[in-house]
């Protein structure tokens, strides 16, 4: 992009003082800011200009979902199925760990966290050594899809090799890198975080297909075979990878999502939970749960809306395809922004001072005709690391995973 091109664009959105050190920048940091204008997504800030508006929910019912007692008796059949298909390679696993990790306080991308407490356990050897127990069950590979971001793309990837891919095959590895969203001032200016860069961040976890697209894997995906996949959170340490139950019991039921959920351990538990919104599946925020909703009782006086999801979530990736030209909402959410100041000082606030521009993977769902809520037992499977202490937090899923005989 030229620098006159870059002009326009600035101009158009209100966004020229992006421009204010250009004239001071060396030839090489000219290039650099001038593809970033180019790349960037900047119509996405004008949102922030009418953020009451976006997001507004339909109609709230309860959806059921599939208890523990049913698939405990169907486990035959479902876990029949689901080898099935993962041994036919139908099934591929996508991690998404292009977050930034800010509660947990560290630089590092969050997956090279060492929650051992005898011996090094990383965060990425869990979750390896989780999909390893399938890899011996079907005796396949199962192809595994790692998004990263542009803030820990490199660290990811050297880390990995570092470690020898924790004894997974690298053939079956494929990293790929998220979209950058600009952080903005409340006002929908954006923050530069050097004179030569806007600030940015990752734009959420829900762009994961789209980048898959744009990186060529859907491509890599159609000639593997994969008809499956199985999208889930870096941070949960006991998260089950390519469950074959869970599969299994998501091809039998014809769904087009699977959504691994828990029951919820408080009527106000601040999980996102599984209903239908004007009669399509959808996934309700606990923040946008009101009274009424969270006290709801279904025909048997259990709460209806009960279902936490946990980010584990199995698509069919040929419905992928088709709802990713969809625009999905976005969300406007206030975060601490590193900035520089008038003076060209960079900034690292105390306090929230802007906006960052997320789209996430639970907007999917609600595109869907069918999802299956697919109840796990909560203190097996879930053991998130949002926090450094406290709730969600690495004592916590310590404490988890030794209830689950795993050594740390
Ligand atoms: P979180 O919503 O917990 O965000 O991510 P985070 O960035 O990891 O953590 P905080 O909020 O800054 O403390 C849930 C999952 O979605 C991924 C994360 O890596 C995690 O697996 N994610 C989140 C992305 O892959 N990209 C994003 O842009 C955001």
């Amino acid at each position: 992009m030229t620098y006159q091109e870059a002009y326009a664009k600035l101009e158009k959105y209100g966004q020229l003082h992006v421009l204010k050190y250009y004239d001071e920048l060396a030839t090489e940091e000219k290039e650099e800011l001038l593809a970033q204008i180019a790349d960037m997504d900047l119509a996405l800030v004008e949102a922030c200009k009418h953020k009451s508006e976006l997001n507004q929910k339909g109609k709230i019912t309860p959806l059921s979902a599939m208890q523990l007692g049913e698939i405990e008796a169907r486990k035959e059949e479902f876990t029949a199925v689901g080898l099935d298909a993962i041994k036919a390679g139908k099934v591929g696993a996508v991690l998404l760990a292009g977050g930034m990790g800010t509660r947990l306080g560290s630089d590092a991308p969050k997956g090279v966290y060492n929650i051992g407490l005898t011996k090094e356990v990383f965060i990425f050897q869990r979750l390896i050594e989780n999909l390893m127990d399938v890899v011996h069950a079907a005796d396949t590979w199962i192809h595994l899809f790692i998004m990263t971001s542009d803030k820990n793309h490199e660290a990811t990837t050297s880390f990995f090799k570092e470690k020898n891919y924790f004894g997974y095959n690298p053939d079956y590895v494929t990293f790929f890198m998220q979209d950058m969203a600009p952080a903005t001032d409340y006002d929908g200016k954006v923050y530069m975080e050097a004179k030569n860069k806007i600030s940015s961040s990752p734009n959420g976890n829900g762009g994961w297909f789209s980048s898959m697209m744009k990186w060529g894997i859907v491509d890599k995906i159609h000639e593997a075979g994969i008809e499956w996949l199985n999208v889930f959170a870096v941070d949960n340490v006991l998260q089950r990878i390519a469950d074959p139950c869970f599969v299994g019991a998501t091809i039998v039921t014809a769904s087009d999502v699977g959504a691994k959920v828990v029951r919820k351990n408080a009527p106000d538990e601040k999980v996102g939970v599984m209903c239908l919104e004007d009669g399509r599946p959808s996934i309700v925020e606990y923040y946008e749960l009101t009274e009424d909703l969270m006290n709801a009782k279904d025909e048997n006086g259990d709460p209806a809306y009960n279902f936490g999801v946990i980010l584990n979530y199995l698509f069919k990736e040929k419905v992928l395809e088709d709802i990713v030209a969809k625009k999905l909402p976005l969300h406007i959410v206030e975060k601490k922004i590193p900035y520089l100041n008038e003076a060209g000082e960079l900034v690292k606030p105390e306090e929230p001072n802007g906006y960052k521009y997320e789209q996430l993977v639970l907007d999917m769902i609600h595109e869907l005709d069918s999802c299956l809520p697919y109840e796990v037992v909560r203190n097996h499977e879930f053991a998130p690391i949002k926090n450094k202490t406290g709730v969600d937090s690495v004592e916590s899923a310590q404490a988890l995973c030794k209830e689950n005989g795993i050594i740390l």
